[in-house]
């Protein structure tokens, strides 16, 4: 079986789901507090884990459809179990291989892209999933410049891509996103790369009209 999905099958079993949860809670809910969901919207989340991000966008009332997809069955099988709103859907799936005729206006990832087995394959595929002017939101806190968080691929013995934040925003400019990237603090945290370094989002939008050469 694929490592990534048999090591979060295993997370989802040991309850580490939850601990992601609070983990990444704090900065996750800080930055998408900043998003202006202003008309009518659809959303996806990209390794959604035990579903907590598309629970709590569902609750929006402008939130027409919130769509979680994990490779992990035992994550959507625990999101699916949680869930509150008639809007929430679940999809046992990987990005690269789903199959999906709709189109989004934001898509969502924390901690999940760096597992493909190419990014530049998975923001192809996101890139297709928007709708013209959509957004996606990619949050990272492994990422080259947080040093403290480098050694994590070691500790999790299976292929983590690590990336600068320089690197990070090349791979969205080539996919074609008009692209910024925003780093989200924890000051009051004890750990120390939490309040100098944070959690690295990297925002794309899908240009509304896309130019050809
Ligand atoms: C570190 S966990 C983060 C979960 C959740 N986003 C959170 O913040 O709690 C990464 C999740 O991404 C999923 N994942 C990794 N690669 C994926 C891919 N290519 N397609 C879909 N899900 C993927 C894993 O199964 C895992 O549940």
């Amino acid at each position: 079986m694929d490592i990534v999905r048999k090591t979060f099958d295993e997370w989802a079993q040991s309850g580490r789901a939850k601990l992601m949860e609070q983990e990444h809670g704090k900065n996750v809910s800080k930055f998408l507090e900043k998003v202006s969901f202003e008309k009518s919207f659809t959303f996806l989340d990209v390794g959604c884990g035990n579903g907590w991000v598309v629970r709590k966008i569902s609750t929006d009332p402008k939130c027409k459809k919130a769509v979680g997809i994990d490779k992990s069955k035992k994550m959507i099988i625990q999101a699916r179990k949680a869930k509150k709103n008639s809007n929430e859907v679940y999809v046992h799936t990987d990005i690269e291989s789903w199959k999906y005729s709709g189109k989004f206006d934001f898509i969502f990832s924390m901690e999940a892209l760096y597992y493909s087995d190419s990014i530049e394959r998975a923001l192809k595929k996101i890139f297709k999933l928007l709708k013209p002017g959509g957004h996606f939101f990619c949050g990272t806190d492994f990422y080259a410049d947080n040093k403290a968080t480098i050694k994590w691929s070691k500790m999790m013995n299976m292929q983590m891509h690590l990336h600068s934040k320089q690197e990070w925003r090349k791979f969205f400019v080539d996919t074609g996103f008009e692209t910024k990237t925003k780093q989200v603090k924890e000051l009051k945290s004890k750990k120390k790369w939490k309040r100098e370094m944070g959690t690295l989002f990297i925002i794309g939008k899908k240009p509304k009209r896309e130019y050809s050469n």
